[in-house]
C-alpha cells in the first residue's frame, strides 16, 4: 500500500521557531546536513494526544547533536511545547513525532563552523498496531552484513542520521529475502540490535540483552528493563555471542516505532513468542497510556 509522499502532506511543521505550512518545510540542496550527515533526529509517539518519553526524547536529541559538536539552539521547554503545540494543530492523538536538527547552508566544505543550525519538527498520525494475537506469530529477522561501528570510530550513541547508513543497506538487503529487519553485530562480533531496534533474549525466565556500550541505549529498551525489574524479572545485560542464539527460548526486538515486538526467528534459528514476551508487551502497553486518561 503506497501512502501519500511526505512531501506532499498538509498541515503544519515547526520550522525554525514558526508554524509553516507542511509542504513550504523546505531546504536547499546546498545543505551541509545533506552533504556530510551533519544531522541528528529523533522518533517519539504521542499516545491519546500525550508524547510518551518526551523528556527523555528531547534530552537525547540535544546530547546527539552536542556529539555532532553543535548546539541546538532552542532550550528543552521550548521544543518540548513546540512537540505538544504541533500535535493539537494537527489535530493528532496517536501520532509519530520527528524533530530534527542540522547545519544548514553557511558553510560548504568539511569544516562548518559558522553554519546555522537548523530545527523542524513533523507529526503525523501513526496509530499503534496492537492486535496482541497478530503480533504474538512475531517477525522473521535476518542477519546484516554491516556491523555496530567501534565507539572509537563514530559517536555511536547519537541518534546522529549517518549511522543509519548502513542501518538502511542491512534493512533492504534484508527484505529482499522476505525477512522485515536485520540483526546487527557489533565491530566484535557480538549481538548488538536491529536497524531501528534493540534487542532481547529470554531463557528460563530471565531476559538476556546485550549491552548497550557500542549502539544506541533505546528508551523504550530502559523502560522495558525497568517493567521487567518491576515484575521481578531478572535482566542480564552482557556480552551476547551469535552462537547463543539457539539457547534463547524467546526474543523480542524494542523501539519507540516497534513498540515490544515478538521475534519468531533470526536466519534460521527458532523462537516461541512466550509468557516473558506477552508480558512485557502488555506492560509497555499499559505504560505507554497517557497518564492523564488513566487518573
Ligand atoms: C538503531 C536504533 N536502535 C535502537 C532504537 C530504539 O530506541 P528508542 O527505544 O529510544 O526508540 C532505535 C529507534 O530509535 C534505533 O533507531
Amino acid at each position: 500500500m503506497a501512502s501519500e509522499p511526505f512531501d506532499k502532506r498538509s498541515g503544519w511543521i515547526w520550522y525554525d521557531g514558526a508554524f509553516v505550512p507542511w509542504q513550504d518545510a523546505q531546504v536547499h540542496v546546498l545543505t551541509h546536513g545533506l552533504h556530510y550527515g551533519s544531522c541528528v533526529f529523533e522518533g517519539e509517539r504521542a499516545y491519546g494526544g500525550e508524547i510518551f518519553k518526551l523528556d527523555e526524547h528531547t534530552a537525547r536529541l540535544k546530547h546527539s547533536a552536542e556529539l555532532l559538536d553543535f548546539e541546538i539552539p532552542y532550550g528543552t521547554d521550548e521544543i518540548n511545547a513546540a512537540c505538544r503545540e504541533l500535535l493539537v494543530r494537527q489535530k493528532l492523538n496517536d501520532a509519530y513525532l520527528r524533530p530534527v536538527a542540522w547545519r544548514g547552508s553557511d558553510m560548504m566544505g568539511v569544516s562548518a563552523q559558522h553554519n546555522q543550525i537548523h530545527l523542524a519538527i513533523a507529526a503525523w498520525e501513526w496509530p499503534s498496531y496492537f492486535d496482541p494475537a497478530q503480533r504474538l506469530k512475531g517477525i522473521r529477522i535476518g542477519m546484516a552484513k554491516y556491523r555496530r561501528p567501534d565507539p572509537m570510530t563514530a559517536p555511536s550513541t547519537s541518534k546522529a542520521a549517518g549511522l543509519y547508513m548502513i542501518c538502511t543497506i542491512s534493512k533492504h538487503a534484508a527484505e529482499r529475502e522476505g525477512f522485515a529487519d536485520a540483526l546487527m553485530l557489533d565491530w566484535r562480533g557480538r549481538v548488538a540490535e536491529c536497524t531501528g531496534a534493540n534487542v532481547f533474549f529470554a531463557k528460563d525466565g530471565v531476559i538476556h540483552t546485550p549491552e548497550a556500550d557500542a549502539f544506541l541505549n533505546g528508551i523504550t529498551r530502559q523502560t522495558v528493563i525497568a517493567l521487567a525489574k518491576r515484575r521481578g524479572i531478572e535482566v542480564m545485560e552482557r556480552a551476547i555471542m551469535p552462537e547463543e542464539l539457539p539457547s534463547f527460548d524467546e526474543c523480542f526486538i524494542t523501539g519507540t516505532a516497534a513498540e515490544v515486538t515478538p521475534v519468531a526467528e533470526i536466519a534460521g534459528q527458532h523462537f516461541q513468542p512466550g509468557p516473558v514476551t506477552k508480558t512485557l508487551l502488555e506492560d509497555y502497553m499499559s505504560e505507554v497510556q497517557p497518564k492523564k486518561a488513566a487518573a
